[in-house]
């Protein structure tokens, strides 16, 4: 399974990124998939203003900020969008690449994982209806981690205490990792029949 991490916020400081690199870690831990960070920092792109929805426009003209994000989205088996929770959503960054969005996505699993105050829940639910709107496959498994700050360091290593705890964002986030599998297996031999 190709597996995109997409880190859904880009402020300075920021910590989606370390959150995104603990996804990553534990992608490579586990059987049958390849997991690749794809980070909204290295996508500038302008705020959405064509015309009409791209999934209506047979004459969209594409700025080349915005192709470069959808080539980079395009040949994945599945999703996961690691995001944080400002004002109780999704930032607006990740709305705005979500926005450019055709058939990227279509009939392929996306997962959730999020931090925040309570975990990012409230951003977590939203981006499930977005997610499913831009018809991506929303898998029911999510993560949402409470005290990432001080439970995972700068390079995605989570503390021993939180590794071994059973009911921990380690034991979601493996779950979620099967499951995830479990889908993108079962809608790419459903895509290629
Ligand atoms: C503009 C803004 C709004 C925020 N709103 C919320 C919120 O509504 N609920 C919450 O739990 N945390 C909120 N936070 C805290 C963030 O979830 C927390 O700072 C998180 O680390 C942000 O992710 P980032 O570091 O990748 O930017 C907000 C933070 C910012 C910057």
């Amino acid at each position: 399974m190709k597996l995109a991490i997409i880190v859904g916020s880009t402020r300075q400081a920021r910590q989606t990124l370390k959150q995104a690199k603990w996804v990553e870690k534990t992608a490579q831990e586990t059987d049958g998939i390849n997991p690749q960070i794809i980070d909204l920092a290295d996508y500038p792109m302008p705020f959405f203003n064509e015309p009409i929805s791209p999934r209506y426009n047979p004459k969209r003209e594409i700025d080349p900020s915005v192709k470069k994000w959808l080539d980079a989205i395009q040949d994945f088996d599945a999703y996961i969008f690691v995001t944080p929770e400002y004002n109780h959503s999704i930032t607006g960054v990740l709305k705005n690449a979500i926005d450019y969005l055709t058939t990227e996505l279509n009939r392929k699993p996306s997962a959730i994982v999020s931090h925040g105050s309570v975990g990012g829940a409230r951003a977590s639910v939203q981006l499930k209806e977005i997610l499913s709107e831009s018809r991506s496959v929303v898998i029911p498994n999510a993560v949402a981690f409470l005290g990432l700050v001080d439970g995972v360091d700068d390079q995605g290593n989570i503390s021993p205490e939180l590794k071994a705890n059973p009911y921990s964002p380690q034991a979601a986030l493996n779950m979620l990792l099967t499951e995830l599998k479990w889908y993108s297996d079962a809608l790419a031999a459903a895509r290629n029949e």
